[in-house]
């Protein structure tokens, strides 16, 4: 493994180790995503990931992360990221979750996250959502080796501002796969041009958090943790880790 500044490329057997840990985040994504409804509690989901990943011989990385409860965060409606899974959050129709998974799989870290709208949805949360996830596409458009980061970055804020919507630029995305949490930080609202050069072997996380109001947001001082949009409007979230290749990119868990 290499270092170029402080961002980590990482070997092929490093590679391959991510690529598997991403493949059970994935899966535990699925199992979300095939049981999810209407009545639960985001307890019940922080159980299904829980038993899903320890079935497949992993640990969530959420747990006592920097002091984290629970495996997994749940973040409905107006919640930007971070949402603590609680029996007293019931899902009903209407809903807008995001539930982002993160594993730990042989030492290699992985990460990943995906919305979900709960029965009907309103016209407009389900736009939201629905950008959100596009946000990811018209990113990964500018993920190219030798170029600057900030291009996927600036790509993502001028897709977001076109639709009516605001990205929240202090909580970016990150380096993964050793550690949770690696260089380089990455911004969703960077200028073309700037950040590090993707280099073959570099992977981080594309996360942007677009909001339906103002890109505003504050931190439960309770919790210490679950961050709010600060008018209150919903926000929605989707993340893939990627890897750098020679040609392009690989998506290592979405
Ligand atoms: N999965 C989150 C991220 O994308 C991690 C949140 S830290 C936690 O960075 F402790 F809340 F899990
Ligand atoms: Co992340």
């Amino acid at each position: 493994m290499l270092k170029v500044g402080n961002v980590l490329i990482k070997s092929p057997a490093q590679l391959e180790g991510i690529r598997k840990s991403g493949e059970i985040n994935t899966a535990v994504l699925d199992y979300v995503s095939s049981h999810i409804r209407a009545g639960i509690s985001t307890e019940e989901i922080d159980q299904w990931v829980q038993t899903q990943t320890a079935s497949m011989g992993a640990v969530p990385a959420p747990l006592h992360y920097e002091g984290f409860p629970k495996s997994v965060c749940t973040s409905l409606n107006s919640i930007v990221c971070h949402g603590i899974p609680s029996k007293d959050v019931i899902l009903k129709e209407g809903d807008i979750l995001n539930v982002d998974v993160s594993t730990i799989y042989n030492g290699y870290f992985s990460d990943a996250s995906r919305m979900f709208c709960i029965g009907e949805v309103s016209a407009d949360k389900k736009r939201l959502v629905r950008v959100a996830k596009e946000a990811i596409q018209v990113g990964l458009m500018e993920v190219k080796p030798f170029r600057p980061i900030g291009n996927m970055g600036h790509a993502i804020h001028m897709y977001a501002q076109s639709q009516g919507y605001s990205v929240v630029e202090e909580i970016g995305g990150h380096g993964v796969g050793l550690e949770f949490h690696e260089e380089p930080w990455v911004s969703y609202v960077a200028p073309r041009g700037s950040g590090e050069i993707l280099l073959p072997g570099m992977v981080f996380t594309i996360e942007p958090m677009i909001n339906m109001g103002s890109p505003d947001f504050y931190v439960d001082e309770q919790d210490g943790w679950t961050v709010y949009t600060g008018d209150g409007m919903p926000s929605a979230q989707w993340e893939v880790t990627v890897a750098i290749t020679p040609s392009g990119y690989e998506i290592l868990s979405r």
